[in-house]
């Protein structure tokens, strides 16, 4: 059951998101479409941290959206973009008229029976969906204590898995594959990151000081990052393929 409020946190910021949150490894694009392809819709697009690498991938490119916000900043950014401001259960796309569908860290934000059957529909025979999350590396202790405050119902399950499931109506499962990098990060980018996540969006303001008080503690004691002004934060890229069935 999707939570509508965390959901639509990213009704109020943009910028902030585009500026912060980390980007994905051109290695998963490669992986993912190999070769280029006619037309490829990135779903829950965002700011188009995700689509910005599919230039030169598809003839055309196709970005929806829901967010005006994020949606604005997407626009500025790839202006050859074909951007639609629409959700995954109702994709403003014909019957079959993409080959590839992307999403990139949004799955887990959709209707998942509502959203299949759309990108079933929009997707032509033999078409493939495309899953991508990035996520903390269990390599690296602090951001992984960093994640139990962002994502207290995450602690209880060990942290390193991603949302999909391997078990999607309407497609086959093909592939998992795992891409580990390093991204070099400021303290301060590190922290303001934190305030581009939903659970940090919809806190109140005593909740979310509490929240940044207890992730600059960890950062403050931990050996990797005590007394440091950048750190090197492992990140893991989940990328689950299906195909249409
Ligand atoms: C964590 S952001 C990821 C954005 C982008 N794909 C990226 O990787 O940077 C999640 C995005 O999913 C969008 N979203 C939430 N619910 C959605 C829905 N039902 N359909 C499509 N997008 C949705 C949000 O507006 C937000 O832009």
């Amino acid at each position: 059951m999707v939570d509508e409020a965390l959901a639509r946190s990213f009704e109020g910021i943009g910028a902030d998101y585009d500026r912060y949150r980390p980007g994905f490894p051109a290695a998963a694009v490669d992986l993912l479409i190999p070769e280029p392809v006619g037309a490829v819709l990135d779903l829950g697009a965002g700011t188009g941290k995700f689509t910005e690498l599919l230039a030169g991938r598809a003839a055309r490119v196709i970005a929806v959206e829901p967010s005006e916000p994020m949606l604005a900043v997407l626009r500025a950014k790839l202006p050859d973009v074909d951007a639609h401001r629409a959700s995954a259960e109702q994709i403003p796309l014909d019957d079959e008229s993409v080959d590839v569908v992307t999403v990139a860290q949004a799955f887990h934000w959709f209707d998942r029976i509502r959203a299949c059957a759309e990108i079933a529909r929009v997707l032509a025979p033999g078409g493939t969906l495309e899953l991508i999350w990035n996520r903390s590396d269990p390599a690296s202790a602090w951001d992984r204590e960093a994640h139990r405050i962002a994502h207290p119902a995450v602690a209880a399950d060990d942290g390193t898995t991603s949302s999909a499931a391997e078990e999607l109506p309407g497609f086959r499962f093909v592939a998992h594959e795992q891409i580990q990098w390093t991204e070099r990060i400021e303290r301060t980018a590190y922290l303001k990151r934190w305030s581009t996540v939903s659970t940090f969006i919809v806190a109140d303001d005593a909740t979310r000081a509490a929240m940044f008080a207890a992730i600059e503690e960890i950062l403050d004691t931990d050996p990797e990052t005590r007394g440091q002004a950048h750190y090197d934060l492992p990140i893991v890229t989940d990328v689950f393929v299906y195909r249409r069935a």
